[in-house]
């Protein structure tokens, strides 16, 4: 039976356990071993991962894998990959591969600036709040020196403040809408300080601006926060090659190849419903990546799908063309991704992740992130066009099967070597199990 409790956060770690499985499990003792199991018997480590949240009672594992072969603008690359989904570290590998024998991924950064706003109620006359506004700036950007002082010194700090009337969607709302320039930090941090600054001194500096009235003087701050949708931090990744060097199928020419895999991105391009599909599929390599290097999954997916949208109907993150024999495969993609700050120096195998990618720049990641969701949606369309999904995902899943049947060493060996030649099929594999059990 379910029960309400406070004052949890305040109980031991022990204490919380004890009331979760006294509470929620009918045999305490195994759910309690089951928590523990996870627990890591390095207690600095376990520590460390039980202040990253609060309530913390054991850790949850993903595997973190690794998709070698990645050459991208001439360096190599092994990529970590942290998911648990059992086909994407394979496809992303043949990908990887494939490309490896053609020039390899090529990726550029097009922009990197990122937005916050402060967010505000005002119920006056507009030209008064611009003239305010003009008068006040600079003095928003004085008082947020204490917070601005080491980024500006780096190159980066607050590109610009403006203001927004936004009346005509919702009345007497306004903005002061800013972009920054977060350099290796993905910069949430920095951005929502500075906009809480902004907020302070805005509302401050009206109760004694002396064109506004006793009204107009009470500016009202809803909320002062990053944005999420970053459409100008973008970066771009492709792929190309002669059209003839494509189809690795000696009974499909590169360009039959080429042609199918070209109308399944046009239909990506135009239905919602595939294009959600699609876009899944790069992400599979997307969020993959940002996990393994301690970024923010949820920010990424965020400002990806409102950027999917941003000609107001959902559709491809990617791209393919066919022009004079060289076939063209590319995605342009918003990433607000950081090297420093965050749990990038504070989780043992995110730094292990950013040392294996050379310790990269936040443009650096950028990179690599997007030809990681170029190479994962490659590989899903070439198997769409060709084979179909199920075959290589069920290889893949063949193990899973197995696990859940419980099989044991013996039958794992026999049972993988038979599925080398045999479709894969839950129905298959249990059947195959009973006979080899009998
Ligand atoms: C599965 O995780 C991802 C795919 O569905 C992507 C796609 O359909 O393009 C295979």
């Amino acid at each position: 039976m379910s029960k309400t409790i406070s004052g949890f956060s305040k109980l031991s770690k022990s204490n919380k356990i004890d009331w979760i499985v006294d509470t929620y499990f009918s045999n305490a003792e195994d759910a309690k071993t089951i928590l523990k199991q996870y627990w890591n018997t390095n207690d600095k480590l376990q520590q460390l991962h039980d202040e990253f949240i609060e309530n913390t009672i054991t850790n949850y594992y993903l595997p973190l894998g690794v998709a070698p072969n990645f050459l991208i603008n001439d360096t190599l690359y092994t990529i970590p990959m942290a998911i648990e989904e059992s086909s994407v570290v394979a496809a992303a590998s043949k990908a990887a591969k494939f490309w490896l024998d053609r020039g390899g991924f090529k990726a550029s950064v097009l922009s990197t600036t990122k937005i916050g706003q402060v967010h505000f109620i005002y119920d006056g006359n507009f030209e008064k709040l611009k003239s305010f506004f003009n008068q006040v700036k600079p003095n928003l950007i004085k008082e947020a020196e204490g917070i601005t002082k080491n980024m500006t010194k780096r190159g980066g700090g607050i590109l610009d403040i403006e203001l927004r009337d936004k009346t005509v969607e919702l009345p007497s709302y306004y903005q002061l809408h800013v972009s920054f320039e977060t350099l290796d930090a993905m910069g949430a941090n920095f951005i929502n300080s500075c906009l809480e600054q902004f907020a302070k001194t805005f509302k401050t500096e009206a109760l004694t601006f002396d064109l506004f009235s006793a009204e107009e003087k009470q500016i009202e701050i809803i909320m002062s926060i990053l944005s999420n949708y970053v459409p100008d931090c973008l970066v771009r990744a492709e792929v190309s090659c002669p059209v003839e060097d494509l189809s690795e199928d000696p009974n499909v020419s590169g360009e039959a190849f080429a042609r199918k895999f070209i109308q399944a991105v046009n239909i990506a391009e135009i239905e919602p419903y595939r294009a959600v599909t699609h876009n899944k599929g790069v992400m599979n390599g997307i969020d993959a990546v940002v996990l393994a290097t301690g970024n923010d999954f949820r920010a990424i997916e965020a400002g990806v799908h409102a950027y999917a949208s941003r000609n107001g109907r959902y559709s491809s993150l990617s791209h393919a063309q066919l022009e004079n024999g060289i076939f063209k495969f590319w995605i342009e993609i918003p990433l607000a991704l950081g090297t420093v700050g965050g749990l990038t120096g504070l989780h043992p195998l995110v730094k292990l992740a950013l040392e294996m990618l050379h310790q990269p720049s936040a443009k650096e990641l950028m990179k690599i992130v997007a030809v990681a969701g170029l190479a994962q949606n490659f590989a899903a369309l070439r198997s769409l066009t060709t084979t179909g999904i199920q075959q290589g995902h069920m290889k893949m899943h063949l193990m899973n099967i197995l696990n859940q049947c419980g099989a044991n060493d013996a039958e794992k060996t026999h049972l993988v070597a038979h599925f080398q030649k045999h479709a894969v099929t839950h129905n298959a594999v249990i059947e195959k199990l009973k006979i080899l059990r009998s």
